[in-house]
């Protein structure tokens, strides 16, 4: 997608061949700075840290990570995948990722690991970049069937499932992009997504450069917009669906989503293949929750007047702060997934028939 008319994806490979690129999502949308990542360590360090973010893109991420590590430790294979694997818990697309690799260069002797390595990091990120772009595909009828009877559409989002989440397109953002690229009027509700602000710094930042209406709302406004019939639809990403579709995604879906419910206002969640995880049932029970910094929750990021990146403390000094990263979504206030191969109900019957191939 594009940025002041450079055509970009949320990563890449430097000219050497063998470094990685990426955009440093904790300066957007202030600063547009391209990290080049050139060790194992590196990449772990921009996962922790939410240089990157996002579960396809994560995962991309950790695959080239896995693919740097092999040029100098094809032997420590075992131990890079377990390692990177421990970055982050609740996105399944970090293991799906270091799985494939793992499978792919285990039997390789050392010495032909490197350049399969990279092969295969290649494959997984322009896999997901096709994926999302099929995704967008799917979810356009739900956009077009709105418009056709309303004449304009407003989409609610939670988080950010844009480009920036995945390697290219997004996933709750692509069928957006397509609905506004096809000419219908859409206009999206941006929750700002405390207490990283991933809504209001980078869903904005994206719908903005991409041309799309939307408008920045606080996380509890969405309720107050469902109740007065000015919000047509639902939309956002996930990072592990399970087998009988509850749905992990950023804390404060849960939230939407009952609203919704309340409201009758439906509530889609868009997924590529890799972010299903079939061994797990009860999203509540079995889902493993991130739990990252208090500062997170305490302490707010941004531009001082004098454009200087600035942290300011919001909370009472003192107080102690709590910050779960995500929150489950059961299937039942799902109204259906959106994925490259096509939409389907948020149930066992639902995923099973449109992946055969994933049954557990
Ligand atoms: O903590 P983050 O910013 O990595 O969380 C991202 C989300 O929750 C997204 O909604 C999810 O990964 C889907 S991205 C296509």
């Amino acid at each position: 997608m594009k940025i002041n008319g450079t055509y970009y994806r949320s990563l890449w490979l430097d000219d050497d061949g063998w470094s990685l690129r990426i955009l440093d999502q904790t300066l957007l949308p202030w600063r547009v700075e391209v990290l080049r990542l050139s060790s194992a360590e590196q990449v772990a360090h921009a996962i922790t840290s939410m240089q990157v973010r996002g579960a396809p893109l994560i995962g991309a991420v950790a695959a080239y990570g896995v693919a740097i590590a092999m040029r100098s430790a094809p032997q420590d294979l075992d131990r890079i995948v377990a390692w990177l694997g421990e970055t982050r818990p609740t996105a399944i697309n970090l293991r799906w990722a270091l799985a494939r690799l793992h499978a792919r260069l285990a039997p390789l002797p050392v010495a032909e690991r490197e350049a399969a390595a990279y092969a295969e990091a290649a494959a997984i990120a322009d896999d997901d970049a096709e994926t999302c772009r099929l995704i967008g595909q799917h979810g356009l009828p739900l956009l077009q069937e709105i418009a056709a009877r309303k004449g304009r559409v407003n989409v609610l989002t939670h988080c950010n499932a844009g480009w920036l989440a995945t390697v290219d397109y997004g996933t709750a953002l692509s069928p957006i992009y397509q609905a506004f690229d096809a000419g219908i009027d859409v206009h999206v509700w941006v929750d700002e997504t405390r207490p990283r602000n991933q809504g209001a710094a980078l869903t904005a930042f994206e719908l903005g450069a991409h041309g799309v209406p939307h408008t920045v709302i606080a996380d509890n406004a969405g309720g107050h917009y469902m109740q007065h019939g000015e919000v047509d639809i639902c939309i956002v990403g996930t990072d592990r669906v399970t087998r009988r579709g509850d749905v992990a995604n950023k804390i404060g879906t849960y939230l939407k989503a009952l609203a919704a419910a309340d409201n009758e206002v439906p509530f889609w969640v868009a997924l590529p293949h890799s972010t299903l995880d079939m061994q797990v049932d009860d999203g509540v029970k079995e889902i493993p929750i991130e739990e990252r910094s208090a500062a997170e929750v305490t302490h707010l990021t941004g531009p001082d007047d004098a454009g200087k990146l600035t942290r300011i403390q919001v909370t009472a000094p003192g107080s102690r702060a709590a910050n779960p990263a995500f929150d489950v979504t059961p299937a039942r206030l799902v109204t259906g997934l959106i994925t490259e191969r096509g939409r389907c109900e948020a149930s066992p019957a639902g995923l099973a028939a449109l992946y055969p191939d994933k049954a557990a």
